[in-house]
């Protein structure tokens, strides 16, 4: 069986600000369709960097961004195909909305790919639905709450339909119940066939949520199944990541002979309710 095409892949990209020293440098990135990836690493590292350089923003000093293995024109049409296929969500949702109210916002993409009407309208809907907002669509924006302005930017970005959703930190400032119900939102996006890419500083949501990580360390960018990447304490200590603590517990469980040979670990918090009814 050959491995699919990556819907987007960078390969060997450098980058540097203006002025700046190199923040990544012959970094290599392959998002395949489907998959959750969490992509973890220090403050500073360059996570926020990588994703803009994934989706468009900012144009790789080296190397190349390939769209279904074909290297990505940095011109109006060449984004444009970028945009419909990768989208991103910024940490910070008030440097993405802008228009009056929370509908106004989430229909400017469409908008702005001249869809006629009817398909803006109904793309709004279906992006506010997938957000459980669509009581906010008249709101305001600027009188809405931190999570509700976070829902409403990723609304944005869904009413794209993009095949790869990109989010910078989305958890980052939601209360527990505002990051389950984020949590809650990418499963449905993923099952109607979303591939979703997250930075988080989170080894627990990365460990529980993704099934591949990307850690950006000062040695570079390693990607992995995340449950292997994540029990590595010196790749952990390189990126300055907390070791999950699902992954201790695992290691105890396996020393205490508790957790037969062959047993994958516990993920979450349920797997290891599964465990203790086992071994009760
Ligand atoms: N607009 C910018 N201009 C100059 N330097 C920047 C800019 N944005 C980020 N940097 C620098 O690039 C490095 C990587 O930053 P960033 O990608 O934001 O990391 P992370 O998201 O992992 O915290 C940092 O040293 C940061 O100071
Ligand atoms: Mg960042």
């Amino acid at each position: 069986m050959t491995t699919p095409t990556p819907v987007v892949e960078l390969v060997c990209a450098g980058f540097a600000y203006e002025d700046g020293p190199a923040v990544l440098s012959g970094v290599s990135f392959a998002v395949r369709e489907g998959r959750a990836v969490a992509l973890l690493g220090r403050n500073g590292g360059g996570k926020t960097t990588l994703l803009r350089l994934l989706s468009g923003g900012l144009r790789p000093g080296e190397g190349t961004l390939l769209l279904d293995g074909e290297e990505v024109a940095y011109d109006r049409k060449g984004l444009t195909r970028l945009r419909t296929s990768v989208q991103l969500v910024v940490q910070d949702p008030d440097d993405q909305l802008f228009a009056a109210s929370v509908a106004q916002d989430v229909s400017f993409g469409p908008m702005n790919l001249g869809l006629p009407e009817e398909e803006v309208r109904l793309r709004v809907a279906e992006a506010l639905e997938a957000l459980d907002i669509t009581a906010l669509a008249d709101r305001p924006t600027h009188l809405l709450s931190y999570g509700q302005r976070k829902r409403a930017a990723i609304a944005g970005a869904v009413a794209m339909r993009p095949r790869v959703l990109i989010m910078d930190e989305p958890t980052a400032g939601l209360d527990p119940h505002g990051q389950e119900r984020l949590l809650e939102t990418l499963e449905r996006l993923r099952a109607a066939g979303t591939t979703v890419v997250m930075a988080t500083h989170d080894v627990d949501l990365a460990l529980r949520w993704a099934d591949e990580a990307a850690v950006l360390s000062p040695a570079g960018l390693r990607t992995g199944p995340a449950a292997d990447l994540l029990a590595e304490d010196a790749l952990l200590d390189a990126a300055r990541l907390r070791r999950p603590w699902a992954v201790s517990v695992g290691r105890l469980l396996r020393t205490q002979g508790l957790l037969p040979e062959g047993t994958p670990a516990p993920r979450t918090a349920e797997d290891l309710d599964l465990l203790l009814d086992r071994v009760g």
